[in-house]
Protein backbone atom coordinates (compact mmCIF):
# COMPACT_ATOMS: atom_id res chain seq x y z
CA UNK A 1 0.00 0.00 0.00
CA UNK A 2 1.61 3.69 -0.42
CA UNK A 3 1.36 6.35 1.65
CA UNK A 4 -1.39 8.53 2.52
CA UNK A 5 -1.16 11.23 -0.10
CA UNK A 6 -1.65 13.71 3.08
CA UNK A 7 1.50 12.38 4.50
CA UNK A 8 3.98 13.21 1.63
CA UNK A 9 5.05 16.38 2.37
CA UNK A 10 6.21 14.57 6.18
CA UNK A 11 7.64 12.01 3.76
CA UNK A 12 9.84 14.22 1.80
CA UNK A 13 10.74 16.33 4.79
CA UNK A 14 12.11 12.84 6.86
CA UNK A 15 14.09 11.85 3.44
CA UNK A 16 15.85 15.48 2.91
CA UNK A 17 16.18 14.69 6.53
CA UNK A 18 18.48 11.06 6.13
CA UNK A 19 20.25 12.84 3.18
CA UNK A 20 21.70 15.52 5.30
CA UNK A 21 22.24 13.00 8.33
CA UNK A 22 25.58 10.94 8.84
CA UNK A 23 25.26 9.69 12.25
CA UNK A 24 21.61 7.89 12.37
CA UNK A 25 19.72 5.53 15.33
CA UNK A 26 16.13 3.73 14.91
CA UNK A 27 14.37 2.77 17.08
CA UNK A 28 11.89 0.19 16.57
CA UNK A 29 9.07 -1.53 18.28
CA UNK A 30 6.49 -4.09 17.81
CA UNK A 31 4.47 -2.02 15.26
CA UNK A 32 7.31 -2.57 12.84
CA UNK A 33 6.30 -6.07 12.85
CA UNK A 34 2.58 -6.10 12.77
CA UNK A 35 1.99 -5.50 8.78
CA UNK A 36 3.86 -9.18 9.21
CA UNK A 37 1.38 -10.95 11.58
CA UNK A 38 3.19 -10.83 14.94
CA UNK A 39 0.99 -9.49 17.45
CA UNK A 40 1.66 -6.19 19.47
CA UNK A 41 1.98 -6.15 23.02
CA UNK A 42 -0.74 -3.22 23.97
CA UNK A 43 -4.06 -2.71 22.43
CA UNK A 44 -6.52 -4.60 20.69
CA UNK A 45 -5.50 -7.63 19.91
CA UNK A 46 -1.91 -7.49 21.53
CA UNK A 47 -0.45 -10.09 23.71
CA UNK A 48 -0.95 -8.25 26.61
CA UNK A 49 -4.58 -8.21 26.33
CA UNK A 50 -6.24 -10.67 28.82
CA UNK A 51 -3.22 -11.65 29.82
CA UNK A 52 -0.79 -10.02 32.70
CA UNK A 53 2.99 -9.36 31.92
CA UNK A 54 3.51 -10.06 35.80
CA UNK A 55 2.30 -13.57 35.31
CA UNK A 56 4.09 -14.76 31.91
CA UNK A 57 7.52 -12.01 31.77
CA UNK A 58 9.02 -12.00 34.78
CA UNK A 59 11.64 -14.10 36.11
CA UNK A 60 9.38 -14.37 39.59
CA UNK A 61 6.79 -16.04 36.99
CA UNK A 62 9.52 -18.63 35.21
CA UNK A 63 10.29 -19.24 38.93
CA UNK A 64 6.99 -20.02 39.72
CA UNK A 65 5.57 -22.01 36.90
CA UNK A 66 8.55 -22.24 34.39
CA UNK A 67 5.94 -24.69 32.08
CA UNK A 68 3.38 -21.91 31.91
CA UNK A 69 5.72 -19.23 30.99
CA UNK A 70 7.88 -21.99 27.97
CA UNK A 71 4.28 -22.20 26.74
CA UNK A 72 3.80 -19.03 26.35
CA UNK A 73 7.12 -18.60 24.54
CA UNK A 74 6.70 -21.63 22.37
CA UNK A 75 3.10 -20.30 21.09
CA UNK A 76 4.70 -17.24 20.07
CA UNK A 77 7.58 -19.02 18.34
CA UNK A 78 5.31 -21.56 16.72
CA UNK A 79 3.32 -17.86 15.49
CA UNK A 80 6.75 -16.67 14.28
CA UNK A 81 7.33 -19.64 11.98
CA UNK A 82 4.40 -18.26 9.44
CA UNK A 83 5.73 -14.51 9.69
CA UNK A 84 8.24 -12.98 7.20
CA UNK A 85 9.93 -9.32 7.38
CA UNK A 86 7.12 -6.59 5.36
CA UNK A 87 8.22 -4.06 3.48
CA UNK A 88 8.53 -1.35 6.23
CA UNK A 89 12.05 -4.05 7.49
CA UNK A 90 12.94 -4.12 4.03
CA UNK A 91 13.13 -0.51 3.85
CA UNK A 92 15.38 -0.29 6.83
CA UNK A 93 17.56 -2.53 5.47
CA UNK A 94 18.22 -0.74 2.42
CA UNK A 95 18.42 2.29 3.86
CA UNK A 96 21.77 0.59 6.24
CA UNK A 97 23.08 -0.19 3.03
CA UNK A 98 22.65 3.76 1.74
CA UNK A 99 23.86 5.17 5.05
CA UNK A 100 25.92 3.20 6.64
CA UNK A 101 26.33 4.83 10.00
CA UNK A 102 22.49 3.83 10.55
CA UNK A 103 22.49 1.64 14.06
CA UNK A 104 19.26 -0.33 14.32
CA UNK A 105 18.50 -0.70 17.84
CA UNK A 106 14.79 -2.73 18.13
CA UNK A 107 13.05 -3.99 21.27
CA UNK A 108 11.75 -6.66 19.25
CA UNK A 109 13.01 -10.48 19.67
CA UNK A 110 11.55 -11.90 16.21
CA UNK A 111 14.68 -11.58 14.38
CA UNK A 112 12.97 -10.34 11.25
CA UNK A 113 14.99 -7.15 10.51
CA UNK A 114 18.03 -9.74 10.62
CA UNK A 115 16.16 -12.20 8.13
CA UNK A 116 15.47 -9.07 5.68
CA UNK A 117 19.02 -8.50 5.67
CA UNK A 118 19.98 -5.49 8.19
CA UNK A 119 23.34 -6.21 9.44
CA UNK A 120 23.92 -4.01 12.45
CA UNK A 121 20.85 -4.76 14.85
CA UNK A 122 21.03 -4.13 18.78
CA UNK A 123 18.18 -6.51 19.90
CA UNK A 124 17.45 -4.79 23.33
CA UNK A 125 15.32 -7.11 24.56
CA UNK A 126 16.88 -10.46 23.33
CA UNK A 127 15.98 -13.61 20.71
CA UNK A 128 13.01 -15.50 21.56
CA UNK A 129 14.93 -18.23 19.25
CA UNK A 130 17.50 -18.63 21.81
CA UNK A 131 17.67 -21.55 24.72
CA UNK A 132 19.45 -20.16 27.20
CA UNK A 133 20.37 -22.38 30.43
CA UNK A 134 18.92 -21.84 33.50
CA UNK A 135 22.13 -23.89 35.19
CA UNK A 136 25.10 -23.25 32.90
CA UNK A 137 24.35 -20.46 30.78
CA UNK A 138 24.75 -22.05 27.36
CA UNK A 139 23.11 -20.59 24.90
CA UNK A 140 21.79 -22.78 21.96
CA UNK A 141 19.35 -21.90 18.88
CA UNK A 142 15.83 -23.08 18.70
CA UNK A 143 14.87 -24.74 15.55
CA UNK A 144 11.53 -24.80 14.37
CA UNK A 145 11.26 -28.76 14.01
CA UNK A 146 9.60 -29.26 18.10
CA UNK A 147 7.75 -26.30 18.79
CA UNK A 148 5.63 -28.11 21.50
CA UNK A 149 8.34 -29.25 23.76
CA UNK A 150 10.24 -27.42 26.77
CA UNK A 151 13.79 -27.50 25.86
CA UNK A 152 16.66 -28.40 28.04
CA UNK A 153 20.51 -28.10 27.40
CA UNK A 154 22.35 -29.54 25.21
CA UNK A 155 25.39 -29.03 26.86
CA UNK A 156 24.17 -30.13 31.03
CA UNK A 157 20.55 -31.35 30.75
CA UNK A 158 18.83 -28.66 32.95
CA UNK A 159 15.97 -26.63 31.98
CA UNK A 160 16.40 -23.77 29.62
CA UNK A 161 14.72 -20.06 29.22
CA UNK A 162 13.75 -17.93 26.19
CA UNK A 163 16.71 -16.00 25.37
CA UNK A 164 14.67 -12.71 26.23
CA UNK A 165 14.53 -10.01 28.75
CA UNK A 166 11.56 -10.23 31.50
CA UNK A 167 10.61 -7.52 33.32
CA UNK A 168 12.62 -6.67 35.68
CA UNK A 169 15.93 -8.00 34.03
CA UNK A 170 18.64 -6.10 33.04
CA UNK A 171 19.10 -5.32 29.58
CA UNK A 172 22.15 -7.35 28.20
CA UNK A 173 24.87 -4.56 29.09
CA UNK A 174 27.33 -5.12 26.01
CA UNK A 175 24.11 -4.21 23.55
CA UNK A 176 22.63 -1.62 25.39
CA UNK A 177 25.78 0.59 26.18
CA UNK A 178 26.31 0.19 22.35
CA UNK A 179 22.50 1.84 22.17
CA UNK A 180 22.92 4.43 24.62
CA UNK A 181 26.01 5.19 22.28
CA UNK A 182 23.91 5.14 19.23
CA UNK A 183 21.37 7.39 20.77
CA UNK A 184 23.76 9.92 22.21
CA UNK A 185 25.68 10.88 18.69
CA UNK A 186 22.66 10.48 16.44
CA UNK A 187 22.18 13.05 14.55
CA UNK A 188 18.75 12.05 13.35
CA UNK A 189 17.12 9.41 15.33
CA UNK A 190 13.86 7.70 13.86
CA UNK A 191 11.75 6.34 16.36
CA UNK A 192 8.98 3.11 14.38
CA UNK A 193 6.41 1.08 15.95
CA UNK A 194 6.96 1.48 19.62
CA UNK A 195 4.56 2.75 22.28
CA UNK A 196 7.36 4.55 24.09
CA UNK A 197 5.91 3.22 26.92
CA UNK A 198 8.91 0.52 28.18
CA UNK A 199 11.43 1.70 29.82
CA UNK A 200 14.92 2.09 29.28
CA UNK A 201 14.35 1.34 26.00
CA UNK A 202 11.88 4.48 25.50
CA UNK A 203 14.99 6.86 27.26
CA UNK A 204 16.89 6.81 24.00
CA UNK A 205 14.82 9.14 22.14
CA UNK A 206 15.31 11.16 25.40
CA UNK A 207 19.35 10.45 24.96
CA UNK A 208 19.19 11.33 21.72
CA UNK A 209 17.10 14.66 21.67
CA UNK A 210 19.45 15.72 24.60
CA UNK A 211 22.29 15.04 22.40
CA UNK A 212 20.64 17.57 19.94
CA UNK A 213 19.20 14.93 17.15
CA UNK A 214 16.12 15.17 15.07
CA UNK A 215 13.39 12.92 16.15
CA UNK A 216 11.18 11.50 13.86
CA UNK A 217 8.37 8.93 14.79
CA UNK A 218 6.43 6.64 12.54
CA UNK A 219 3.66 5.38 14.80
CA UNK A 220 -0.52 5.41 13.15
CA UNK A 221 -1.18 5.89 17.03
CA UNK A 222 0.02 8.58 19.20
CA UNK A 223 2.66 8.15 22.20
CA UNK A 224 4.07 9.90 25.23
CA UNK A 225 6.63 10.84 22.34
CA UNK A 226 4.74 12.14 19.86
CA UNK A 227 4.16 16.12 20.97
CA UNK A 228 7.94 15.61 21.49
CA UNK A 229 8.84 14.48 18.31
CA UNK A 230 9.92 17.03 15.45
CA UNK A 231 8.48 14.90 12.58
CA UNK A 232 5.44 12.78 12.85
CA UNK A 233 4.07 10.35 10.01
CA UNK A 234 1.11 8.70 11.48
CA UNK A 235 1.11 5.91 8.88
CA UNK A 236 1.63 2.31 9.18
CA UNK A 237 5.77 1.70 9.02
CA UNK A 238 5.11 -1.07 5.84
CA UNK A 239 3.87 2.13 4.02
CA UNK A 240 5.77 4.71 5.14
CA UNK A 241 9.70 3.49 5.15
CA UNK A 242 9.35 2.41 1.72
CA UNK A 243 7.99 5.82 0.64
CA UNK A 244 11.10 7.70 2.76
CA UNK A 245 13.78 5.11 1.61
CA UNK A 246 12.69 4.91 -1.95
CA UNK A 247 13.36 8.75 -2.04
CA UNK A 248 16.82 8.94 -1.03
CA UNK A 249 17.71 7.51 -4.49
CA UNK A 250 20.58 5.45 -5.32
CA UNK A 251 23.46 8.23 -4.39
P1 LIG B 1 3.57 -2.06 21.92
O1 LIG B 1 2.63 -3.18 21.64
O2 LIG B 1 3.57 -1.46 23.27
O3 LIG B 1 3.34 -0.88 20.89
C1 LIG B 1 3.26 -1.13 19.51
C2 LIG B 1 3.16 0.21 18.82
O4 LIG B 1 3.15 -0.04 17.42
C3 LIG B 1 1.88 0.99 19.14
O5 LIG B 1 2.23 2.32 19.47
C4 LIG B 1 1.09 0.95 17.83
O6 LIG B 1 0.36 2.15 17.59
C5 LIG B 1 2.20 0.81 16.81
N1 LIG B 1 1.80 0.15 15.54
C6 LIG B 1 0.82 -0.76 15.33
N2 LIG B 1 0.81 -1.12 14.04
C7 LIG B 1 1.79 -0.42 13.43
C8 LIG B 1 2.28 -0.38 12.09
N3 LIG B 1 1.75 -1.12 11.12
N4 LIG B 1 3.31 0.46 11.82
C9 LIG B 1 3.87 1.21 12.79
N5 LIG B 1 3.45 1.21 14.08
C10 LIG B 1 2.43 0.39 14.39
O7 LIG B 1 5.02 -2.60 21.52
P2 LIG B 1 6.46 -2.06 21.95
O8 LIG B 1 6.47 -0.59 22.07
O9 LIG B 1 7.44 -2.69 21.06
O10 LIG B 1 8.87 -6.07 26.25
O11 LIG B 1 6.58 -2.69 23.39
C11 LIG B 1 7.77 -2.53 24.09
C12 LIG B 1 8.02 -3.73 24.96
O12 LIG B 1 6.87 -4.00 25.77
C13 LIG B 1 8.22 -5.03 24.22
O13 LIG B 1 9.54 -5.19 23.76
C14 LIG B 1 7.85 -6.06 25.23
C15 LIG B 1 6.57 -5.41 25.70
O14 LIG B 1 6.06 -5.81 26.90
C16 LIG B 1 9.06 -7.15 27.00
O15 LIG B 1 8.45 -8.20 26.84
C17 LIG B 1 10.10 -6.95 28.04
Amino acid sequence: MAVNESLLPAVERVAELLRGAEHIACLTGAGVSAESGVPTFRGVGGLWEGRRPETLATPEAFAADPEEVWRFYLWRRRLLVACKPNPGHYALARLERRKPGLTLITQNVDGLHLEAGSRRVLAVHGDIWIDRCTRCGHEARATDKDLQTIPHCGSCGALTRPGVVWFGEMLPADVWTQAERAAASCDLMLVVGTSSLVYPAASLADVARAGGATIVEINPQATPLTSEADVGIPSPSGEALPAIVDRLGDS
